[in-house]
């Protein structure tokens, strides 16, 4: 991904390679500089969020669809306001009313929803890699909302945003992430992206929900909890994933709890700048106390409320203008 990438209407020069300086498939796309730099231009469109009329016409003319085969909330709505408050022209796909239930497959829907003009496609799926093959399917941008285990660069984006603004730079800073990293796209974009940002991350879970290949990673790994909470500057935690567990993995939620729930009196553990996050949506009770997402330490509503200004970054570098955002309107007429 860069601010230099060609036309989207640009065919990729082989149909079997996928060009990631055109998509937004994985953080791995992505080097610290372009980091930085889309964190650098979400501030520009937080200060759009704030105004009375939060719309500005960088991508007027364009069509943007959101193309979700699993569920979700946060993420679809989020890149739906994005798209709408940079003027461009949305479409909306849920598989629960479309041709997929009559057996239609994901390339006849791509291929089909192509031929009404399209520009960038939002993709979620719960099987890795589908946001992959569908860029050598199209020309149109494909950005990855969440595939499987494999990646969720957005909401990796948007962290790093939220915990940037709350403690600077993120150098040297140590992040513990808790829970599932076993089934966690959140968790495998997040470890790539603290570390690209020079953060030391630590995974805290039972070794059942940790994949097999942490040693490949560039992280410690701890099974007990308690004496992590006092060293870090993010407790970062992770959904307890039913529906991507296929066998036991923890005895019970509630024995889950009692060894990795952020309880109360785990969160008195903390430092008193320290940041607790969570991508959402919470299982409140099982990984997070109830209170405990609701301290002021918490910035668990505003991750989702950054989540709109990274998404319009995202979009504006992979289909604006580019990075002269001096060029920028106040306001869409
Ligand atoms: N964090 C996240 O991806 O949430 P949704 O599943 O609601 O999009």
């Amino acid at each position: 991904m860069t601010v230099t990438a060609p036309h989207p209407t640009e065919s990729p020069s082989s149909p079997l390679v996928v060009d990631t300086r055109r998509h937004l498939l994985a953080v791995g796309d992505l080097d610290r500089d372009q980091i930085v730099e889309l964190l650098d231009l979400t501030d520009t469109f937080v200060e759009v969020g704030r105004r009375a009329i939060p719309k500005v016409p960088a991508l007027r003319g364009r069509t943007v669809v959101s193309l979700f085969f699993e569920d979700s909330t946060r993420t679809r709505l989020s890149f739906d306001t994005a798209a709408k408050r940079l003027s461009a022209d949305t479409m909306s796909f849920a598989v629960s009313s479309s041709s997929v239930n009559k057996g239609e497959s994901v390339r006849d829907t791509i291929e089909t929803i192509e031929a009404m003009g399209i520009d960038a496609v939002i993709v979620r799926h719960r099987s890795s890699g589908v946001p992959a093959q569908i860029a050598r399917w199209t020309n149109a941008v494909v950005v990855n909302a969440g595939d499987g285990w494999h990646q969720h660069p957005t909401q990796a984006l948007l962290d790093a945003y939220t915990a940037r603004s709350h403690l600077g730079d993120l150098a040297g800073r140590h992040i513990a992430i808790v829970g599932d990293v076993k089934h966690s796209r959140v968790a495998r974009s997040n470890i790539e992206m603290f570390s690209a940002l020079g953060a030391r991350v630590t995974l805290v879970a039972p070794p059942t929900l940790l994949p097999p290949d942490t040693g490949a990673w560039d992280v410690q790994v701890s099974h007990r909890l308690d004496p992590v909470l006092p060293e870090v500057d993010i407790c970062y935690l992770l959904r307890m994933q039913n529906e991507r567990m296929t066998e036991a993995l923890v005895p019970t939620l509630r024995e889950y709890t009692a060894d990795y729930g952020l309880t109360s009196e785990r969160a008195d553990l903390l430092g008193p700048d320290a940041l607790i996050m969570h991508p959402g949506p919470m299982n409140r009770g099982v990984e997070i106390a109830s209170e405990v997402a609701d301290r002021p330490n918490a910035v668990i509503t505003e991750q989702v409320a950054n989540g709109v200004a990274v998404r319009m970054a995202v979009l504006f570098m992979l289909l604006g203008p580019g990075r002269h955002l001096a060029q920028l309107p106040e306001e869409a007429p």
